[in-house]
């Protein structure tokens, strides 16, 4: 769904709009080529809701989505937006679901928070809560495909979010939200039986940056990659907000027109894999805090990125759960900003100068295996088309 794509080609609604005679429309949130999504003020409520419009049409995500929600809410384990309504409104010619409101997405919401630092003490809450949700969701039978910073939400202080006038207010520090996930359109069964093999080239689905190594080769999803996309939305927030791979990727992503999505994805495996095998290698050498990863980033990227994990297993989420929980017992007033020291572009770093080098002969080295593969890429045939949804 390209954002400046719009196949609706209008706003479905406008602000003030009344909607199914209950829901007023406050402001438009986002748009894809079949989707648009709203905040408005349930008259009944007065609670801030979402309606999430698709166009109508055969195969929607809606409905795949609504059923995943109603399922959860049933199951009632977990954090998810709850279905208020879903229903095709004829006149505007598309599908609705009213949901709850989740808050402000953790990408606006840690962006917000990026001069106060994010402590490790709010990484730890949020992972935790993460994990605990991404379990329910797969003891649900599903697997989200598309974890990012943007499907997650978190509420701030409950209490104003229920009043009308708080929807304007701007999101306040993340330190005791409540994390939820949201976005199940890409969602898909979990495969449980032995008989049902992964295939290799199989769905480029999902968004680039935060996919996992496997999910970059093109190989079926299972719960292994929901799990290393959390790994990389932490590693995210370790870093202010960047991740390691960002800058090289997207220059890369300038010359995408003469790159197939499988090409694309390919070289975004070898730039992901090197860049985690360096930093582990950098991390066990230097022993200067300030220039090195935090343990427990180290132990999740040994765990649950460079491990071999079956395409079958069930992820070990307990450990996740532990190695996240034993920040507790140390320093919870620790900042970030040692941790984005280490490769965070933007920020000034306190690393010696010997370090700083490395750091950038790291990233020189991803970003000329980049151009490399770019080059081989524009030798190849360039038939492949992706057919499904945007997400990159
Ligand atoms: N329940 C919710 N609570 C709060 N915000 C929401 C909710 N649902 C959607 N949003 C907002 O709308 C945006 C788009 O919604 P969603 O991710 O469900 O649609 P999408 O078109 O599939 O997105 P994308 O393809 O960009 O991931 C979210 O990133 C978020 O900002
Ligand atoms: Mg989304």
């Amino acid at each position: 769904m390209p954002k400046n794509k719009n196949r609706f080609e209008v706003d479905l609604f406008k602000p003030k709009e009344v909607y199914d005679k209950k829901f007023t429309i406050v402001k438009k949130l986002d748009e894809g080529s079949y989707v648009q999504v709203y905040k408005a003020l349930d008259s009944r409520t007065h609670k801030v809701v979402i309606l999430k419009c698709e166009i109508d049409r055969k195969n929607n995500y809606s409905d795949l989505e609504n059923r995943i929600l109603e399922k959860l809410q049933s199951r009632n384990k977990g954090n998810f937006p709850k279905v208020i309504s879903y229903k095709v409104c004829k006149p505007k010619k598309c599908s609705v679901i009213v949901m709850t409101y989740q808050g402000w997405t953790l990408k606006d919401s840690c962006k917000q928070a990026i001069d106060s630092n994010i402590t490790v003490s709010c990484i730890r809450k949020i992972g935790i809560q993460l994990i605990k949700n991404i379990r329910a969701l797969h003891k649900s039978g599903y697997l989200h495909g598309d974890l990012k910073p943007s499907n997650v939400c978190c509420e701030f202080d409950i209490e104003s979010m229920k009043k009308s006038d708080s929807i304007t207010e701007k999101p306040k520090f993340i330190r005791n939200s409540t994390v939820s996930i949201i976005d199940f359109g890409l969602c898909k069964k979990i495969k449980r039986k032995e008989s049902q093999k992964p295939k290799e080239d199989d769905s480029y689905s999902g968004n680039l940056a935060y996919c996992s190594l496997n999910t970059c080769k093109g190989i079926t999803k299972s719960r292994r990659d929901d799990i290393q996309s959390i790994v990389f939305i932490i590693l995210w927030m370790c870093c202010k907000c960047n991740l390691p791979w960002n800058s090289a990727q997207y220059d890369a992503i300038g010359k995408r027109g003469q790159q197939t999505r499988k090409e694309l994805y390919n070289s975004a495996y070898i730039v992901r894999k090197k860049i985690l095998k360096d930093q582990i290698e950098h991390s066990k050498k230097s022993n200067k805090s300030s220039s090195r990863l935090p343990d427990f980033m180290i132990q999740l990227i040994n765990e649950f990125c460079l491990k071999e994990v079956g395409f079958h297993d069930k992820p070990d989420y307990d450990k996740f759960l532990s190695i996240l929980r034993q920040l507790k017992q140390k320093s919870t007033k620790k900042t970030t900003s040692s941790v984005s020291n280490t490769m965070n572009t933007n920020h000034k770093s306190k690393t010696s100068n010997k370090e700083e080098s490395h750091q950038k002969k790291i990233k020189n080295q991803s970003k000329n295996q980049i151009k490399k593969e770019l080059k081989k890429s524009e030798t190849t045939n360039t038939n492949e088309r992706h057919h499904k949804k945007k997400k990159h």
